[in-house]
């Protein structure tokens, strides 16, 4: 347990402004700071942090709290750790009450226990760095590759024992239990044999992966031999910790730099962004290896809105590769390329020119995305025109992406003098990309909506009732509950049934005729004062209106639960809660209106798609159609507020 003094020490000391600052670039604004919510997705600030209070408030989410509640929140980790991390950040000396025991290790929640795994075998790979076999094997290795001892320390570098339970012994020796080590991905179980166990890194040397905030997760580690049959690198696994879809490596030692220099350059490998560290740039993290995901495009934004990614210097891995830029375009950064010559990465370009040619070199050769595409097929399309369409083509759709449409017409016209074609044909391509987009887009909308609603149809298909079918009996029951207790008072308000129903129904025109006309008649009679009653309906002059009033005013107006069952309609059975049953009714009668107004814009989209192809029309539809959806799910979430 940490001592009271120290988590004293920590308040007193952590500013609300600087914890929350690692994390989310604050803007002033009046007496408060501003940002963009860490903890829910949003486009304008609704986060605000008080630094005469000391306190921050989402008023997006509700989110509220001190600089420790903050770190809690964002590290997901309990009061205990946030301390520790808070006097981490300021220096502070953690005093602890007692030391920490076998006991207390287990009783920690999971995370944090991962957490201080991680950060043991983070210490022990680094201190196997200064044993004699570290220091002659991986030791030799990073030196050899021209790292520094500063360098080493600053990413926890280290050094994994060449052997099977190095790391095993220690670990259990220090209290750690297996079960946690095997979900921290440290170590392994034979296969065939679970019950032994043995250490996931061995003989190679370590390369610690840390959260934004600097704490390990993970670990990358590479071989050093030439052997061909072993993997390059071993790298942790998925952890409760490591979600490796949201983490970038170095992230933690660039986010300052990033945010100063508002870029961030985007390289493949570990040992690329360290090299450039020791170049003397340190806005730059890896994605390590893989292609980008939208949670890593989403932490980089945190941070600045500018990526510069760096390419290894050959036009068919650049080719391969450069899918990535479409994502990030997609995600709404401003995306520039440097490409290095051929052969060469950032690290062994860098460690080729030195610090200064590197960094020339890199002022010098960025290029935005346009010009960097065009560059990289010009020769191609300039010995062959066909080649020339498909590139246009191929920089039109990456324009597509952007969702800012001003950038996009700054692009446009960069790309028509680099091209050298009117901007008027980038013009039409660019909208013929965007319709069909839009069109994948609402092909995959749609087919979700089918599955839906296949789902919620769970009965065999012969079965399924058309959807005209469903809103007719819908339409049934809110007759049924206007004629039965429409003059009955809902409870605790001055409100008749009847007068709830009408104002929720004044814009609808029911679909089965009978309905609508027995609609129309109590709209009437109640616009000239009087509640219609059931008796005056039943002599009323219409024959079919008087057949179907006595058919849902007689008591042995049931239907079966198997029926129901069968075709997944709700139809209430009125309890006391007479305001419940008549607001669930109406939810449902509009739910099968919207369905049915679905089914209807999605006849028409496929006859403008089909029969008379309409661009326009078929854009303005699927318009329809996503509002109508929007609808639909509003519907459903309410329905299922009432229900719950
Ligand atoms: N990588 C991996 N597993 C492998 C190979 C590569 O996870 N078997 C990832 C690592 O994150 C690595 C990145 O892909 O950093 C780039 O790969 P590569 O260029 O081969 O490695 P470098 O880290 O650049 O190592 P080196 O400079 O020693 O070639
Ligand atoms: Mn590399």
């Amino acid at each position: 347990m940490i001592s009271k003094l120290t988590s004293d020490k920590v308040k007193e000391r952590a500013d609300i402004v600087e914890v929350v600052g690692d994390y989310v670039p604050l803007k002033k604004k009046g007496q408060n700071m501003w940002a963009c919510c860490p903890f829910h997705g949003e486009k304008s600030p609704s986060f605000s942090v008080s630094p005469s209070k000391q306190i921050y408030k989402c008023f997006g989410c509700g989110k509220a709290g001190d600089s420790i509640q903050f770190v809690m929140d964002i590290e997901g980790v309990g009061f205990q750790e946030a301390i520790r991390h808070l006097a981490g950040k300021y220096g502070i000396e953690v005093e602890e009450d007692e030391a920490r025991t076998p006991e207390q290790n287990l009783e920690q929640n999971e995370r944090e226990s991962l957490f201080i795994a991680l950060n043991f075998a983070k210490d022990f790979f680094v201190k196997n760095l200064q044993t004699e076999e570290g220091r002659a094997i991986g030791l030799s290795y990073f030196k050899e590759r021209g790292f520094n001892p500063q360098i080493i320390e600053k990413f926890d570098l280290g050094y994994a024992m060449d052997g099977w339970d190095y790391f095993l012994k220690a670990a259990k020796a220090a209290g750690f239990e297996e079960d946690i080590l095997l979900k921290a991905g440290l170590i392994l179980q034979k296969e065939g044999d679970p019950s032994r166990l043995y250490d996931r890194f061995r003989g190679r040397v370590t390369f610690s992966i840390h959260n934004i905030s600097g704490k390990p997760i993970g670990f990358g580690a590479r071989i050093l031999t030439k052997d061909k049959n072993q993997p390059k690198y071993i790298n942790s696994p998925e952890t409760p910790i490591y979600h490796k879809s949201d983490v970038l490596y170095g992230m933690f030692q660039a986010k300052k730099a990033i945010r100063d220099f508002d870029n961030c350059f985007l390289v493949e490998g570990y040992t690329d962004v360290i090299s450039m560290h020791l170049s003397g740039i340190e806005n730059v993290v890896s994605s390590s290896g893989t292609s980008l995901t939208d949670g890593q495009i989403k932490l980089i934004k945190r941070f600045t809105n500018q990526v510069t990614v760096l390419y290894d210097g050959d036009a068919a891995g650049i080719k391969a590769s450069i899918r990535g830029i479409d994502l990030l375009l997609e995600g709404g950064l401003n995306v520039k390329a440097v490409v290095f010559p051929d052969g060469d990465d950032p690290d062994s370009f860098s460690r080729k020119v030195g610090s200064q040619a590197f960094q020339d070199y890199l002022k010098e050769n960025s290029r935005d995305f346009i010009g960097f595409k065009i560059g990289l097929y010009q020769e191609e399309f300039e010995k062959n025109p066909i080649r020339k369409a498909e590139v246009i083509r191929e920089i039109v759709q990456s324009i597509g992406k952007i969702p800012d449409p001003i950038i996009r017409s700054v692009y446009t016209k960069e790309a028509s003098g680099l091209l050298e074609i009117e901007e008027e044909i980038i013009h039409t391509e660019l909208n013929k990309s965007l319709i069909k987009s839009q069109k994948e887009h609402f092909q995959k909308a749609k087919e979700e909506a089918e599955a839906e609603e296949k789902l919620e149809e769970l009965v065999p298909s012969k079965n399924l009732l058309s959807v005209e079918d469903t809103l007719r009996i819908q339409e049934k029951e809110t007759i049924r509950l206007l004629l039965n207790y429409g003059w009955k008072k809902l409870d605790d308000e001055d409100l008749h049934l009847c007068h709830y129903l009408m104002s929720e129904t004044a814009d609808i025109v029911f679909f089965t005729p009978v309905y609508q006309k027995i609609l129309k008649i109590y709209r009437d009679s109640l616009s000239n004062g009087t509640i219609p009653t059931t008796d005056f309906f039943v002599s009323y002059s219409d024959a079919e209106i008087r057949q179907e009033v006595i058919d849902l005013i007689s008591p042995r107006h049931e239907v079966s639960v198997h029926w129901l069952d069968r075709h997944q309609i709700f139809i209430t059975t009125e309890s006391d809660d007479l305001a419940g049953t008549a607001f669930k009714s109406i939810l449902r009668l509009k739910r099968r209106l919207v369905h049915k107004m679905m089914d209807e814009a999605k006849q028409k989209i496929k006859s403008a798609e089909h029969e008379h192809f309409d661009a326009d029309k078929v854009y303005e539809l699927q318009q329809v159609y996503f509002e109508l959806k929007k609808v639909q799910l509003q519907i459903d979430k309410e329905l299922g507020i009432v229900i719950g």
